[in-house]
């Protein structure tokens, strides 16, 4: 009873997570689009940088971008902020509710650091606090006055982190903390620069002063930033479904970097186009050449077992049932013993010889040419265990 409520929470808190994300990242490339294709024109105010003319929902939106401020406060001002601290804390409360409140089978792998429990929740949120402020500060910095040098001092941060957190959890822990840091940035950029940067311009306005554009001008750095950062946040977050991107302890953080490179040169093409600029195709083969890395990376890193020689005496199914009943079953049955689990995770099941010879290949890919299964290997699966797993399997999977 209470673990099929955790797991409603747990999809509730994800449904409005996505959802926040979505109307959250829509409009980051509504606005920087918007930005990007302002035209200026003499006739209007001053203060107006640009206009834009759109068509949507059955009518014409004449949009005027003002720089700093108009001269007067408006009636009506539509702040853009909640999308944003909604994503964070759906976004925060799934990630208590999957990998802090189960570290020992999502966040740990004894394999990669044998952390307790007691220190790998506190590290991980204290990362996400540093990350913060390191990204700030660097922002602030002398790197932060030239746009290349931040891209290119914020991506060798990036790249630390990446390499500790794959030291230091489990393959998904890693890939998830890195996203939930990158969105930690990105909703404290909007938090901490943004809307209060655009609360001082209005409080000027109030007073009659005329704003200071140091306020717009960080704003927008911020916002870029924000508008780079969506596409590899959202990757991470896909991949936990995909061992083969985090399963590979060795070179996953290669893998994940590979993935900004190529993110922010799609993200970069887009940005160029709806400025106008003559797109640059170059851009769609250079981003192909990190994703190509990716794969190399994901397939040479793969922690793979050995296999039991195939040719070798013929492995009994008998060997076979006893690992996964005691490996596996605990979770993959039809009524799970581990605690927390209501049904088998993903409806695989090794109840029944019928049932463990269909899914032969997925354990295969699960449990011997990666590590992915057990998860966080909290049942002790032996090397030999999983050799003789995938000798038997690659011997036909013969009952
Ligand atoms: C602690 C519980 C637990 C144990 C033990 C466990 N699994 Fe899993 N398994 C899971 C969970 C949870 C998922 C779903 C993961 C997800 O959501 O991506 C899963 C998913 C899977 C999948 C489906 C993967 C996919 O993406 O379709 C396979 C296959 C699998 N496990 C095989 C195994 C094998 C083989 C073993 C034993 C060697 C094993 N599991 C041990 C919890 C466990």
């Amino acid at each position: 009873m209470t673990d099929t409520l955790l797991d409603w929470i747990n999809l509730l808190v994800r449904w409005t997570h996505v959802i926040a994300g979505i109307a959250w990242i829509g409009s980051s490339f509504y606005f920087i689009a918007l930005d990007a294709g302002l035209t200026p024109n003499a006739r209007l105010d001053p203060r107006v940088k640009g206009e834009a003319w759109q068509v949507h929902g059955g009518g014409f939106y004449h949009i005027q971008k003002y720089m700093v401020a108009p001269e007067f406060m408006p009636a009506h001002l539509t702040w853009f902020k909640w999308e944003a601290y909604g994503t964070w804390i759906f976004g925060f409360a799934l990630l208590c509710l999957t990998y802090f409140l189960n570290p020992s089978i999502y966040l740990i792998d004894p394999a990669v650091l044998d952390i307790p429990t007691w220190d790998a929740v506190p590290l991980a949120i204290a990362s996400l606090v540093l990350g913060w402020f390191a990204y700030d500060r660097l922002c602030r910095s002398w790197f932060g006055q030239d746009t290349i040098r931040l891209a290119l001092s914020g991506f060798v941060l990036l790249l630390v982190t990446m390499y500790a957190y794959t030291h230091v959890f489990s393959g998904r822990g890693a890939f998830i903390m890195t996203g939930a840091l990158v969105g930690t940035i990105m909703a404290a950029n909007v938090l901490m620069i943004i809307i209060p940067g655009q609360r001082k311009v209005v409080a000027s306005l109030l007073r009659g002063e005329v704003p200071d554009p140091i306020h717009g001008i960080v704003a927008k750095q911020r916002s870029v930033h924000n508008n780079y950062l969506t596409l590899p946040v959202v990757f991470t977050m896909l991949s936990n479904h995909y061992a083969f991107t985090y399963a590979s302890a060795r070179w996953s953080w290669l893998i994940l970097a590979c993935i900004f490179i190529a993110s922010f040169l799609v993200r970069h093409w887009f940005n160029t186009m709806h400025a106008g600029e003559k797109p640059d195709w170059r851009l769609w083969p250079a981003a192909a050449v990190p994703v190509a890395v990716a794969v190399a990376f994901s397939v040479l890193g793969q922690k793979s077992s050995a296999i039991a020689n195939a040719s070798a005496a013929p492995i009994a199914f008998a060997a076979v049932q006893p690992i996964l009943q005691e490996r596996c079953v605990t979770c993959h049955s039809a009524r799970p013993r581990f605690g927390g689990f209501v049904e088998a995770p993903k409806g695989v099941m090794f109840d029944t010889p019928a049932q463990i010879q269909k899914q032969a290949q997925q354990i295969m890919q699960q449990a011997v040419k990666t590590h992915a299964m057990p998860l966080g290997n909290i049942t002790r699966i032996t090397e030999e265990e999983r050799a003789t797993l995938g000798g038997w399997i690659s011997q036909g999977a013969r009952l």
